[in-house]
């Protein structure tokens, strides 16, 4: 398993927010975490990405005990997230926003094509690339938010709710740019309120209900559950 949970828990506070979830992702899976507003999805990606601290329970990353180790250096290992909310830079262009995203790398020429790839993936990013991203739509700035995660060539990529607040247009293209992302060998934990979308693009999900993991299964499976169906995918 590139990426393992076992039993984690994260408190803000004295609130407990995560009560002890356990999950995989094997290295080339999608992997969708889905939930209502509150389950602890962001604070699961937290607690991976290193922004927060995990109580109890254990991560491991790519064979290594990542449980106690800063968020700078995970991502040196090779742990990237776009967060929830984008949070670029607004005062920098486009261009070196990305770059930002490869503060980790050495080697320019790997960042030049790195560069390329993002503006492959996202044409809009490169029409803007001299832009300030603060003034960028907030469509685009997700976009850049996507790709500033995808400079530091991530074996895992976290996406918190990428195709928040997308026109429906793009919520299709966003999902396809990262079903080509996964293709190109980049394996992916996502999490969405858009659950229809995440769980037919991945391979597989878990729903998480107030901070504990509830359902384990398939995309296909968790999108024919009748619980699902019920609570998440909005259909009677
Ligand atoms: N910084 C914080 N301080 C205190 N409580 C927090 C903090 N961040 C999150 N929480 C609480 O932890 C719980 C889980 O929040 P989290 O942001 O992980 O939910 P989520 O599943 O990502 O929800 P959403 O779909 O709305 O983004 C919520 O009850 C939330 O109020
Ligand atoms: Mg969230």
């Amino acid at each position: 398993m590139l990426l393992e949970l076992d039993n984690v828990t994260v408190s803000y506070g004295r609130i407990e927010a995560l009560h002890g979830i356990s999950l995989t992702v094997g290295e080339g899976e999608i992997v969708a975490l889905i939930g209502a507003n509150g389950a602890g999805k962001s604070t699961t990606m937290r607690a991976i990405s290193g922004l927060r601290p995990v109580g109890q329970g254990k991560i491991h990353f790519d064979g290594q005990d990542i449980t106690k180790m800063r968020a700078d250096l995970r991502v040196i290992r090779g742990v990237s997230q776009s967060p929830e909310g984008r949070g670029i830079f607004p005062g920098m262009t486009v261009r070196e926003n990305l770059e930002m995203g490869a503060y980790t790398r050495r080697v320019r020429a790997e960042v030049d094509e790195d560069l390329q790839r993002a503006f492959d993936l996202f044409p809009r990013l490169k029409e803007r690339e001299k832009q300030a991203g603060g003034t960028l739509s907030g469509g685009e700035q997700q976009m850049l938010a996507v790709g500033r995660a995808l400079m530091s060539r991530p074996k895992l990529l976290l996406l918190d709710e990428p195709s928040m607040g997308l026109a429906p247009m793009l919520i299709q293209q966003i999902f396809d740019i990262i079903v080509e992302i996964n293709q190109q060998g980049t394996t992916v934990l996502l999490v969405e309120q858009n659950a229809q979308q995440a769980l037919s693009r991945a391979h597989r999900a878990y729903v998480l209900e107030t901070g504990r993991i509830v359902k384990e299964g398939s995309g296909n499976d968790l999108l024919t559950d009748p619980a699902v169906k019920d609570a998440y995918l909005g259909v009677a």
